[in-house]
């Protein structure tokens, strides 16, 4: 609409960002451009479900066709949970019409790793990769969130996997894409498992993440207006991406009771004694005297840098340090999978 009223848009057309609205739209075009996925079935109904799972074994994947906020994806490990999942999405209807159809999955087990592309239609550019941490306590334990912390670049991509992931995932996606008459333009988010060294998607999103996105665009050297620009007019083609090295992890200081209930509007103490490139607002407001309250259920995403990623975790935490508000609470643990990473790649 606002395109066809002269304006520039950046970002996807409506019908390539059902990559991420639709995810059974994204299987279904994985599938005929056979980009290498997780083995799915479309259903609607419980038996079908139930066939598809004694096709399959345990665990599964239940996958809302819609958008969930995220909540969308029920992993299932034996018959009990199944049923569960089944009454959440058929009989309660949590999901409401976002769960009208289902994707039912093969579970890829391995490690997980997200990449982030801008494309111009026919040309693209890696940005970078990195890891969220979705759930809310340490060691991914408890409810799924938007995010509670990030870190940039994955270890886990070595040259030769990423020539890999652009061969058979990247390329035949942005080609299918204009193959549909429908070139994809905008930042693309591929969620990918590496399964026995492999990489299959799990997820696409026509967007940058949230907090990925906070790690990815400080770790780059070029100015993201030129890019964006470049996306119009479809000259990627001539522009590099330059990213500093070493590494990026952002911490999320929420407001405890998140992702449910928590309170808002607590004062926040000690922004001055961090520099403001160390810091993004998530959830705050601010008052006519210039002190900030939380606002929301991830309030602040902390920043730390480093030649190693041990460094850049103790600078983010050392930040996090400076930082108070009541009720405030953030994971402890983030880019310790990075950490294991490394350290199984060195052993
Ligand atoms: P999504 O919202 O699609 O990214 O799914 C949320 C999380 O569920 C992912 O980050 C994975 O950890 C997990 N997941 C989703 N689909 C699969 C699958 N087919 N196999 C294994 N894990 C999956
Ligand atoms: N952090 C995951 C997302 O933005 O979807």
């Amino acid at each position: 609409f606002i395109q066809s009223n002269g304006h520039k848009i950046f970002g996807p057309s409506q019908y390539s960002a059902k990559l991420e609205t639709s995810k059974l739209f994204a299987r279904d075009f994985m599938e005929k451009y056979n980009i290498p996925q997780p083995s799915y079935f479309k259903c609607s109904t419980e038996e079908e479900v139930v066939s598809v799972s004694t096709k399959l074994g345990f665990p599964i994947v239940l996958k809302a066709d819609g958008l969930a906020a995220g909540k969308g994806v029920i992993i299932c490990n034996n018959p009990l949970d199944l049923d569960e999942a089944m009454d959440i999405m058929f009989k309660e209807k949590k999901f409401g019409k976002a769960a009208e159809f289902i994707s039912v999955e093969e579970c890829l087990k391995g490690e997980e790793v997200s990449i982030f592309i801008i494309s111009d239609g026919e040309n693209y550019k890696i940005l970078n990769s990195a890891q969220d941490h979705k759930r809310i306590f340490n060691d991914d334990k408890g409810a799924n969130t938007g995010g509670m912390g990030a870190y940039c670049p994955s270890p886990l991509l070595n040259k030769e996997l990423i020539e890999n992931i652009e061969k058979t995932i990247i390329k035949p996606t942005i080609k299918g894409m204009k193959n549909e008459g429908s070139p994809y333009k905008g930042f693309l988010y591929v969620g990918l498992m590496l399964t026995n060294g492999k990489p299959y998607v799990i997820e696409f999103n026509a967007r940058m993440g949230d907090p990925e996105t906070q790690v990815v665009l400080p770790m780059m050297n070029n100015s993201i207006y030129s890019l964006i620009n470049a996306s119009f007019d479809s000259s990627l083609k001539e522009h590099e991406i330059i990213n500093k090295n070493g590494y990026c992890v952002t911490v999320v200081l929420a407001a405890s009771g998140y992702p449910d209930n928590y309170n808002t509007n607590i004062l926040i103490k000690g922004l001055d004694k961090i520099s403001s490139e160390m810091y993004f607002h998530a959830g705050t407001s601010i008052d006519n005297n210039q002190n900030y309250y939380s606002n929301g259920g991830r309030v602040l995403n902390i920043l730390g840098y480093g030649d190693t990623l041990s460094e850049a975790i103790e600078n983010a935490y050392s930040n996090v340090d400076k930082i108070k508000f009541d009720e405030m609470y953030f994971r402890t643990d983030i880019g310790q999978k990075g950490l294991n990473y490394i350290k199984e790649l060195n052993d």
